[in-house]
């Protein structure tokens, strides 16, 4: 029915040799991938050729680029598109990673624009979200989130919304060794599958994969990994490590 899915998120890390040695590493170790798991490596820009070939005779694992432009084309200078992904082959992207929403100040709409460009260059899109601190602590996390999702994905239509990946990240939890104990992350996962449910169906709800992100590990994968609605990880400081990102990958469920 949906993926499970192990996503790194290698952000600005690692050298271009330590991107290349860490992409052999798992190309020959990445070996358990099940029908219906994928991993997915979330690679700078500079290095995504590179590790590209490095995993090329590995067929489980496929690229994705952290960000990608809000404009189709043009005098942006500094800017990387769709378009320019696409031409390169990479399959995913991973858009509104709270770091780039807090230090770059990326707006509900242009990541909806940015999601649009993306599925136009058939790349699909991982689409973050989660609520700061102060937020959790008020117990508005379901309304933030909500408000997140509808103001960037909700002019979707129902075939774009078809098994789409969505990775909740509380910001709280990123970084900080701090985890959201299995249950909180049910539970989100739970409030939002309801949300897309309500706008798209449950059949298509139920397609969708919703990644949990914030101080994965290996240590922790499996507690976090084994609720219903937890579909993999969307994993930063432990993919820096091919023996734990292996761990993780291997405690994915069984895709369905
Ligand atoms: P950490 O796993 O380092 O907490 O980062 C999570 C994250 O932001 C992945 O996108």
């Amino acid at each position: 029915m949906r993926k499970q899915i192990a996503a790194a998120n290698w952000k600005m890390n690692l050298t271009a040799s330590q991107a290349q040695e860490l992409a052999a590493a798992l190309a020959t170790g990445v070996t358990q991938v099940q029908p219906g798991q994928q991993v997915i490596l979330g690679v700078p820009f500079p290095y995504l050729v590179l590790v590209q070939n490095k995993v090329a005779g590995n067929k489980n694992i496929f690229l994705s680029a952290q960000n990608c432009a809000d404009k189709k084309n043009g005098a942006y200078t500094g800017e990387t598109s769709a378009e320019m992904l696409h031409s390169i082959s990479i399959p995913y992207v991973i858009i509104g990673h709270s770091e780039r929403r807090e230090y770059y100040h990326e707006t509900h709409s242009q990541l909806a624009t940015k999601v649009d460009l993306a599925l136009a260059q058939d790349i699909q899109p991982i689409f973050c979200c989660g609520e700061p601190l102060h937020v959790r602590e008020t117990n508005t996390q379901n309304v933030f989130v909500e408000k997140q999702l509808k103001e960037s994905l909700f002019h979707l239509s129902d075939a774009q919304m078809k098994n789409f990946i969505i990775a909740y990240e509380p910001i709280w939890a990123i970084g900080t060794g701090k985890t959201a104990s299995s249950d909180q992350a049910q539970e989100m996962h739970a409030h939002i599958r309801q949300v897309l449910a309500s706008k798209y169906g449950n059949e298509t709800a139920e397609s969708v994969s919703i990644l949990y992100g914030g101080s994965v590990k290996a240590a922790n994968a499996t507690e976090i990994f084994s609720k219903p609605d937890v579909d993999g990880g969307l994993v930063g400081g432990a993919s820096l490590v091919a023996t734990e990102f292996i761990s993780i990958i291997e405690s994915l469920k069984p895709g369905s």
